[in-house]
């Protein structure tokens, strides 16, 4: 695996290269990041292999490139930017192997001018996480659209852990017509259920123990709405209230359609069981995908 710190660097090495597939990440990898670098190898597109006289050959060679950022523009004035974990030689360490290359740009390399043009996300951007972190998806598409271009990948894998996120991506590379197929991974779980997250390791023994109860109050409602539950804004208030119960602090609990995102109509059957709250000072969020058949 190759360590590429500049975007000249980067550019010129990828100029040869076939399929790229491209995840990527603030570091600090755990098993969720390393599930996407994994499945990046298998989403080869072979487009460009349909053309050629060596179709199979051109199909293997996918070039897995993962990025270690940790982007200023979408942390609000009040987060963790300064103390979010930067652990290149462990990170490195795990992607050897299953990466070709490690893209580590310096802040004053992906922002070598002042920063004046931004990707405006969609309205839903105010919403759901949106609500309590201003600007924060507004950023986090400026630098993927930044990462994209840099990259050129025919390929980007994200995962549903972020799930709005994830949404927000989608929507800008159809509507900007940007030539990458957007492929989204299941969220990674501990043996207790609690999504991976680089922002666990913040969590106290006792909230470790409790963290657990997120994705169980997601799974509640998601059986509550199996079950024929239809008033999700009562479904809402009572997760809320119960996680509120046991010390949580509610941004939200919220049932929305997972194509739009939106408050879903009673015949929508394609839901999303989404929250976000906090344990001390320790933010988490979670979802669960719910199906009516
Ligand atoms: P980061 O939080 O490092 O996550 C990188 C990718 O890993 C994202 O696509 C995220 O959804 C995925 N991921 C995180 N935890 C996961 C889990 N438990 N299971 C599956 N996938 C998981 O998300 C970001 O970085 C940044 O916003 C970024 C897209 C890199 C832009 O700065």
């Amino acid at each position: 695996m190759m360590q590429i710190n500049t975007i000249a660097a980067l550019r010129a090495h990828l100029a040869q290269a076939g399929t790229v597939a491209f995840v990527p990440t603030m570091g600090n990898l755990h098993e969720g990041h390393i599930d996407l670098v994994r499945q990046a190898r298998g989403h080869a597109d072979c487009t460009k292999g349909r053309q050629s006289a060596n179709r199979q050959a051109d199909c293997g060679a996918v070039t897995v490139v993962v990025s270690i950022f940790v982007n200023p523009l979408q942390f609000g004035p009040a987060e963790d930017f300064d103390k979010y974990p930067r652990t290149l030689d462990a990170d490195c360490a795990k992607l050897e192997g299953l990466a070709d290359v490690v893209f580590v740009p310096a802040v004053n390399e992906m922002y070598a001018r002042q920063q004046t043009v931004f990707v405006e996300p969609p309205p839903i951007a105010d919403e759901l996480c949106g609500a309590a972190r201003p600007g924060h998806f507004r950023g986090m598409a400026t630098v993927v659209l930044k990462l994209l271009n840099t990259v050129q990948p025919q390929v980007a894998l994200f995962g549903k852990k972020d799930y709005q996120q994830l949404h927000i991506i989608r929507q800008m590379v159809a509507q900007m017509n940007l030539p990458v197929r957007i492929i989204g991974g299941e969220t990674v779980r501990a043996a207790d259920g609690l999504a991976l997250s680089s922002r666990n390791q913040y969590l106290s023994a006792r909230e470790r123990e409790e963290a657990v109860f997120l994705q169980q109050t997601l799974d509640k409602v998601r059986l509550e709405i199996l079950g024929g539950a239809r008033d999700y804004a009562k479904v809402e208030a009572d997760a809320a209230s119960v996680l509120t119960k046991r010390g949580w602090q509610v941004e939200y609990v919220s049932v929305r359609d997972q194509e739009s995102l939106g408050i879903p109509a009673v015949s929508d059957r394609m839901l999303v069981v989404l929250a976000a709250a906090r344990l001390g000072a320790t933010r988490l969020i979670d979802n669960l995908e719910v199906e009516l058949v």
